[in-house]
């Protein structure tokens, strides 16, 4: 039997790199970092996907610099909305099916109850919005997809909350950690092996059960649990309790977005870990 073509885009982010590592179990995978496909570029995009002709699109690429998004709306925009647009029409053409990234910050956080993938979107900021926008963009276009909304990746390698507790950690005496903005921490390998799970039930039912999903971790915490999660038991640093108010941003970020997961668990019979769980195995890797 031949093995599907398989085209990861952003192989060099957190997601996409795990993904990359495990997908090559399905099929084929060509494994494409920004500098080899850049998503600003609409004709290369294309190109692309048309010389390769893959059954399946992951598209973990996108503009995550959450604050530097608010100085540059235009390519938060073409790489978050339109490339994702582009690359699910050229998933339509071909008949692939197209799983692409979104995020909790489509939600302005201000319920406490967790959010359902059918809960009004209001994003707070430009990259919110830019995401959002490439959800609408996948669904107008027809393409058979899953658009796996997630929240707070983390993991050995980029940049995140996670490597960057533990780089101070080792340089501070103290950590002043907003406490008041809860959501749910996600090992971006376990992303990848949820989404290796899911590839492995077969293109075909995936093609069929096409559409919004929210993947994440169980559970809810706040960054400063987290970050304390992270730290473990030490008595240095302290780590301090503080407020939004008092570690301004240049975006927005919801107060309480925690995504439920009740749908992806139902549809596709999976049961996703605890956060904690999943921290200790990302630790224990390290
Ligand atoms: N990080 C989070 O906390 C978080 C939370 C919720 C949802 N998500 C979503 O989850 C997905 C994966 O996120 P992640 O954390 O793995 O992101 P990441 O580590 O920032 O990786 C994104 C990758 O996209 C690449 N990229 C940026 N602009 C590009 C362009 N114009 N063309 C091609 N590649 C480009 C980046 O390459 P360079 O670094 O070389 O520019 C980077 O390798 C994204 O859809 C993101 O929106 C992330």
């Amino acid at each position: 039997m031949t093995r599907p073509k398989i085209l990861v885009t952003g192989a060099r982010g957190q997601l996409g790199f795990e993904l990359a590592r495990l997908l090559p179990a399905h099929g084929e995978v060509t494994a494409l970092n920004h500098m080899q496909l850049d998503l600003e570029d609409a004709d290369a995009l294309r190109a692309t996907v048309r010389s390769l002709q893959p059954a399946l699109i992951v598209n973990a690429a996108a503009y995550t610099a959450v604050d530097q998004a608010e100085r540059e709306p235009g390519r938060a925009e073409a790489i978050n909305a339109r490339a994702p647009g582009i690359l699910a029409e050229e998933a339509k053409s071909l008949g692939a099916l197209l799983i692409h990234y979104s995020t909790d910050y489509v939600f302005d956080g201000t319920v406490s109850e967790p959010y359902a993938e059918d809960s009004s979107a209001n994003p707070l900021n430009t990259y919110g919005r830019s995401k959002l926008h490439g959800e609408q963009a996948i669904f107008a276009s027809g393409a058979a997809s899953l658009v796996l909304r997630t929240s707070w990746i983390y993991g050995l390698r980029g940049q995140n909350f996670l490597l960057t507790i533990r780089r101070l950690a080792n340089e501070r005496e103290e950590l002043r950690i907003v406490a008041d903005q809860f959501g749910v921490p996600n090992w971006s390998r376990a992303l990848a092996e949820v989404t290796s799970t899911l590839i492995g039930q077969g293109l075909a039912a995936l093609i069929e059960r096409s559409g919004l999903y929210h993947v994440s971790a169980r559970g809810s915490t706040s960054w400063f649990e987290f970050a304390r999660a992270i730290i473990g038991p030490v008595e240095k640093p302290r780590v301090v309790p503080i407020t939004t108010a008092e570690y301004p941003t240049p975006a927005r970020r919801p107060l309480h977005a925690v995504l439920a997961t009740a749908k992806l668990e139902r549809v596709f019979g999976l049961a996703l870990q605890d956060w904690r769980t999943t921290l200790e195995r990302c630790l224990a890797a390290a």
